[in-house]
């Protein structure tokens, strides 16, 4: 750039000298909105065969616009287009290349503006991320469930406030992180459905005078319902400031980063020396540069990290459109850094957690010795006693009682003797050590959504069904 600056051929006619050496560098977004070169093309080819299709362009134009969109495709695919950041953004660039190309290309912008465009280039690259985080997402599911289904009979103990609770499988936890992730599939699934409405034809603010057809662009682009009739938004200032679409990506990438970080913080936990229920992979751990014997668990503390950056993008979009007046705004081109790396972090985050979790090996006797507590069953004692007729709340004292005496002797719960149990309550009468078997505290356990293993073999056949 000279020190006269030029003047932007796209929108130069009222100025008299182009923007400032800084205004440009602050105020482009190519460097970062390339990323949309194929969905603005995708939309320009549309808009043009549309345009074609009302007569607003000759059907030679419209042939020799498409044409000369396909080859920059190629150009830009290759790697050989000479983005150029004097022209502001990836529309600019675009339009300006293929205008040098083809001369009907000016046309290309009639009944259009950039507002529309890109509203409607984000809302085709949304609905192209979901699919991949969908792909991403049962990916993950199923190396759940596998892991579920080889660890239906490994033990551990389920914990509250971080602390030994009642015993259930590794299976059964491993199927509540199915739960949350199978349920980020369907937020993903609902960002899409916003994103899937055709803002093209809403014009900078107001439409246009032309007599344009917007549904045809919208089937053309795949803005559709699942009867394939055209989905197209209805207001035209909301179309161009709406940035719900991006903010429920982001959203719901958020939320995901959380049952993430849940689970990573679990493995973490696990694979520490002083639970050892898990080993995670040598490709997923790495070593200390000082300390020969560490094998951290980098992946899901990494993971644990992220989720603070999917909040971010989320914090981004909520304050960016927050107040902000309808309709499209400048703020409005700063969208994008947040959403992309959303995108790029969860389908990076989501292959991590899966190749991951494909590796992780469960020790089985460790997490046994673990479920072994009889502690984890002073709940099934109590409702022992509630079976024999006595109120929960007076069985949870007397269990209470019995914990006491255990602590107080240090002996296991389960062998504390006899005359020592009655004193505890005279409920305790011979056969209460029965409850002190693992076996007969899952079996009593088969009822929808707890861990007895015949309900656990269903719902794991229930989910490999699902997924299939
Ligand atoms: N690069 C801009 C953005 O992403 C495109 C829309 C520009 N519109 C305008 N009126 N300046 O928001």
């Amino acid at each position: 750039m000279s020190a006269k600056h030029k003047t932007q051929a796209t929108w130069g006619g009222r100025f008299s000298a182009g923007p400032a050496e800084l205004m440009l560098q602050f105020g482009e977004s190519v460097s970062f909105d390339r990323r949309l070169w194929s969905q603005d093309i995708r939309g320009s080819k549309a808009h043009a065969t549309m345009l074609a299709r009302v007569g607003i362009l000759s059907a030679k134009e419209c042939a020799a616009i498409v044409r000369g969109l396909d080859g920059l495709a190629r150009e830009i695919q290759a790697g050989k287009f000479k983005w150029q950041l004097e022209l502001e953004d990836v529309h600019m660039n675009i339009e300006r290349a293929l205008t040098e190309r083809v001369p009907a290309a000016a046309k290309l912008h009639t009944a259009r503006s950039r507002n529309d465009q890109v509203a409607t280039d984000v809302r085709l690259w949304i609905k192209d991320q979901c699919v991949a985080v969908e792909g991403a997402l049962v990916a993950l599911l199923k190396t759940l469930v596998k892991l579920a289904a080889a660890n239906a009979t490994v033990y551990v103990p389920g914990y509250t406030h971080l602390q030994r609770a009642q015993p259930v499988s590794v299976a059964h936890h491993l199927l509540a992180y199915v739960e949350m992730f199978n349920r980020d599939r369907k937020r993903f699934a609902a960002a899409s459905d916003a994103a899937n409405w055709c803002p093209l034809g809403s014009g900078a603010i107001a439409g246009t005078t032309l007599p344009i057809k917007r549904e045809i662009t919208a089937k053309l682009l795949g803005f559709v319902d699942a009867k394939g009739r055209p989905r197209v938004t209805t207001n035209s200032m909301d179309a161009v400031a709406d940035r719900d679409p991006a903010t429920e990506f982001c959203f719901a990438a958020a939320l995901c980063g959380v049952h993430l970080s849940r689970l990573a913080e679990d493995m973490i936990l696990w694979s520490s020396t002083e639970f050892g229920f898990v080993r995670l992979p040598d490709a997923f751990s790495t070593g200390s540069s000082l300390m020969p014997q560490k094998r951290n668990p980098d992946s899901m503390e990494l993971l644990r990290g992220k989720a603070a950056r999917f909040q971010a993008s989320l914090q981004h979009l909520l304050s960016l459109t927050k107040g902000l007046p309808l309709t499209y705004n400048r703020d409005l081109q700063d969208d994008k850094p947040p959403l992309f790396d959303a995108a790029d972090q969860i389908l990076l985050a989501l292959a991590v957690t899966e190749a991951t979790m494909a590796g992780a090996k469960f020790n089985r006797e460790r997490c046994h010795a673990a479920a072994a507590d009889p502690m984890l069953l002073a709940t099934d004692l109590a409702d022992w006693l509630v079976v024999r007729g006595m109120p929960f709340r007076q069985a949870h004292h007397a269990v209470g009682r019995l914990v006491a005496i255990a602590e107080k002797h240090r002996l296991p719960l389960h062998e504390i003797p006899q005359e020592l149990a009655l004193t505890a309550d005279p409920a305790f009468t011979k056969g209460w050590q029965e409850v002190f078997n693992l076996t007969r505290a899952f079996q009593s356990r088969e009822k929808i959504g707890m861990p007895g293993p015949r309900t656990l073999e269903r719902e794991i056949k229930r989910w490999q069904k699902a997924l299939r």
